[in-house]
């Protein structure tokens, strides 16, 4: 089989038969010649969104193209990567038959997402210090697990896996392997997305929502092998990306110089964070984080996340996650917050 066979084989059957819906406007290349507009039942008078989006999203997804060195048909936009998450499960897994596999502790939505899509989940745990069970994951390897999904830098221990690992998993497994790379900003020499020329079965997936700063805005975005691409557009929402999300994505594109300096501001207060947490004697461990967050563990989670609410400070309580007991999930914030969250922790009783 080659690659594009391949791909079909594991895709969904009635996807892979499906006759996607045809807006008007793709049916033909609009151009730069000025157009009437008399497809698509729209009020015509120009408020700057009165006209239904590119649904190929083409003029960002040559930006992007450009800024990630791929291809624009190997990019699939979504309302945030919760939803291209989905579009994935949607393409490759058939209900009440196939298995998706999750490594758990883990990002909540993916179990989410199969759940509501009929899909079984087969859990890998993660080792004690959080690495990739290789020989686990080989185990539970059949026909029906098409997809296994793996965030690096991980949701909600914060670290990234050894690359050596993601690359054993994807050359051992017989389906797609899903690298989500939400934080990588934090992270960026950890990313996997140059091998996608090299691999048919990986999917990356990276979000405008973590470090780019635009998690209001909703924009997730998948890099794969055009035929997975192919896919994942057979399948989304005619209109799935509006016109505001796409041109201030476009905007943010260009604003790289600002975020960078952000990535940088958010990693030195998270050093700082990372000392001042050594010194209060209720927080027992601080996990290796490689994202904005951290992973602690405290004397007693409860206890402390109550007390945090309490001083007006929000955080994560991640304790219910396999292997978290009594671990809380923290946010780096701006210097003030960040400031206001050791003023707080500082008041608590030992
Ligand atoms: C690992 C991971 N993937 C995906 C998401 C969802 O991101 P988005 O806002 O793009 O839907 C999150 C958000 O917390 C996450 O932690």
């Amino acid at each position: 089989m080659n690659d594009k066979e391949q791909i079909l084989a594991w895709a969904r059957p009635e996807i892979v038969a499906l006759k996607p819906y045809a807006s008007a406007r793709s049916e033909f290349k609009l151009g730069d010649r000025e157009m009437i507009l008399l497809d698509a039942n729209e009020n015509p008078f120009n408020n700057g969104i009165n006209r239904y989006p590119d649904p190929m999203q083409l003029k960002l997804k040559k930006r992007l193209a450009e800024a990630k060195h791929l291809a624009v048909e190997q990019i699939f936009l979504g309302n945030g990567s919760d939803d291209v998450l989905n579009q994935l499960m949607i393409a490759f897994c058939t209900p009440g038959k196939d298995k998706a596999v999750l490594l758990p502790p883990t990002f909540g939505m993916y179990q989410v997402c199969a759940s509501i899509n009929g899909i079984e989940t087969l859990e890998v745990p993660l080792t004690a210090d959080f690495r990739l069970d290789i020989a686990g994951i080989n185990a539970v390897q059949s026909s029906s697990t098409k997809i296994i999904f793996i965030p690096s830098p991980n949701n909600p221990t914060g670290n990234c896996f050894a690359l050596e690992d993601i690359k054993r998993i994807i050359e051992g497994f017989d389906g797609l392997v899903v690298v989500d790379e939400a934080y990588v900003e934090f992270a960026i020499d950890k990313s996997v997305i140059s091998w996608i020329d090299e691999y048919p079965n990986l999917v990356v997936v990276q979000t405008f929502s973590k470090a780019q700063g635009l998690a209001g805005l909703r924009l997730g975005m998948a890099f794969a092998h055009p035929e997975i691409i192919g896919l994942m557009n057979k399948v989304k929402a005619p209109y799935n990306i509006n016109v505001l999300t796409q041109n201030e994505v476009m905007r943010r594109l260009e604003e790289q110089g600002l975020i960078q300096q952000q990535v940088h501001q958010i990693k030195q207060e998270k050093e700082q964070l990372l000392l001042e947490f050594k010194s209060i004697a209720f927080i027992k461990k601080v996990f290796p984080s490689d994202a904005n967050f951290f992973l602690v563990k405290m004397d007693d989670s409860k206890r402390r996340y109550n007390e945090l609410i309490d001083r007006g400070i929000v955080i994560r309580d991640s304790s219910k996650n396999l292997n978290c007991a009594n671990t809380l999930r923290i946010t780096v914030g701006t210097p003030d917050e960040n400031n206001a969250l050791v003023i707080a922790l500082r008041s608590m009783d030992k």
